[in-house]
């Protein structure tokens, strides 16, 4: 993304429809909340992502792919009828045989339904997955927020260990900071269970009754169908009415109290930022217990600060008939991610092929990209090759640090003249050898040596 797109945290789509617009009449914009991800983008996509397959397998986690698409019943019954998520923002639709799917707006229901369908309550806990992907919700676009965005996630089912949940926080800490987001907070609370939160939803209703006339509609709206939700009214005028609110973690029941005073001494023992948020409840309804987000508070991401969020959901495999299973999981939004982590290097092949004879290059650029060296030659707009001066602008254009020359005569005595573009060096070279000499200019160059000129 430009400066600017990261500035406001998403592409701005009907700025480049219209220009396309001036250029064609049959330009189509994509849909707003939708992006492109263009080359030199996608490299930091796939180190991302690269990065989360690494962090993953070394603590255990197996990767699962869903279907994008679901049964709307799904969400309903996963995420809760009285949320924001399932109320407002999910792109529903029929299909020819009638049937409501939804675009998944959240990855964890789609693992808990695969969970079940495909046994593995029956393979020994704990059972621990990731998955990588795009997810949908109709959002008002601020900045941070798409209405397709993308999401690295795990889930981790069969341990109602505090231990479990520690490990869960302690891989997307891992993450996070290995892909190089400073200064970042986990932040946590525990929400209780349904043997004690009824408490604490009532203690809260009881405490917001009186100033209910003066809080914004949202919250006047919460304050029967899902009171814990006011918790995270972000209205300035409201804020002076939740300052003395009730707080979950006084409701606990023994076994909930157990847990938390674990998890936080767990956590303590990790050197990690850590912060109890007694207004942490996050918007999605299958939280029991644990609730957390890692949190940064960069300018750049605007009023969407939460990078990962997630929690324990001990209830929901029994919602969709499964086995008592206590779970708990996270997700990572990829593009905030990307928001943070900035300008990347921008693609350059290794090396750029030079020659009179068009069946040669192409032979020495496939046995080159054999050897998995990035290498480009010159593509005449004509048939006829471009004269060697031509094609030695396109090499420098390209950034190559290094060039091959193929010419009539080298390539008749079985060699091939390298050169180094920087130092203008040039020296003969045995096709045979080229490609083992080239690995190990590249190997020297990546290891931040300065390789010696051929
Ligand atoms: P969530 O908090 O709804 O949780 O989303 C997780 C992350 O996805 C957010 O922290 C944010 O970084 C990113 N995200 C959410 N909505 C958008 C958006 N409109 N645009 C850009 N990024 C967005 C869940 O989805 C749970 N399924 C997490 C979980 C897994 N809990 C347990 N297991």
């Amino acid at each position: 993304m430009s400066g600017a797109e990261q500035e406001s945290g998403h592409r701005d789509n009907s700025t480049e429809g219209s220009r396309q617009q001036s250029t064609s009449q049959v330009a189509i914009k994509p849909p707003r909340g939708t992006y492109d991800i263009l080359p030199g983008e996608t490299d930091a996509w796939q180190r991302l992502e690269s990065l989360a397959r690494e962090v993953f397998l070394a603590a255990g986690y197996r990767e699962i792919r869903n279907p994008i698409f679901e049964h709307t019943e799904l969400f309903k019954r996963a995420v809760g009828e009285t949320t924001d998520i399932v109320n407002k923002e999910m792109y529903t639709f029929t299909d020819k045989s009638d049937r409501s799917l939804t675009l998944r707006p959240e990855g964890t229901a789609g693992v808990v339904r695969a969970y079940l369908n495909g046994g593995m309550h029956r393979w020994s806990a704990p059972v621990k997955l990731w998955y990588a992907g795009p997810m949908f919700r109709y959002e008002s676009l601020k900045a941070g927020r798409q209405r397709q965005f993308n999401q690295i996630g795990l889930e981790a089912f069969g341990s109602a260990s505090a231990l479990m949940d520690a490990e869960v926080i302690m891989v997307a800490h891992a993450l996070l900071s290995k892909a190089g987001v400073n200064n970042f907070r986990v932040e946590i609370n525990s929400i209780g269970c349904s043997a004690c939160r009824p408490a604490f939803r009532e203690a809260l209703k009881a405490h917001l009754a009186p100033c209910l006339g003066e809080l914004c509609t949202d919250c006047q709206d919460r304050y029967e169908r899902n009171p814990l939700r006011m918790l995270d009214c972000k209205v300035k005028a409201d804020q002076s009415h939740y300052q003395d609110v009730p707080v979950s973690v006084d409701f606990l029941c023994n076994d909930c109290s157990e847990h938390w005073h674990e998890l936080t001494s767990l956590l303590n023992a990790q050197q990690i930022k850590t912060v109890y948020n007694k207004r942490l409840v996050r918007g999605l309804d299958y939280y029991t217990k644990t609730v957390f987000e890692l949190v940064c508070d960069d300018p750049r991401l605007g009023v969407s600060s939460t990078l990962c969020g997630g929690g324990r959901y001990d209830n929901l495999v029994e919602v969709f008939g499964g086995p008592p299973t206590p779970a708990a999981g996270w997700a990572a939004g990829v593009e905030r991610l990307l928001i943070l982590l900035g300008g990347q290097p921008a693609y350059r092949p290794d090396v750029f092929i030079v020659s009179a004879n068009q069946a040669e290059a192409l032979k020495l650029a496939c046995e080159l990209r054999a050897e998995n060296i990035i290498c480009e030659l010159d593509y005449p707009t004509r048939t006829a090759m471009r004269s060697f001066s031509k094609q030695l602008q396109q090499a420098n254009k390209s950034s190559a640090p290094w060039t091959v020359i193929a010419g009539e005569e080298e390539l008749a005595s079985g060699a091939v003249a390298l050169k180094d573009m920087s130092a203008g060096s040039q020296q003969r070279v045995a096709r045979s050898e080229l490609g083992r000499l080239l690995h190990d200019l590249i190997n020297t160059q990546k290891a931040g040596q300065t390789p010696a000129s051929p």
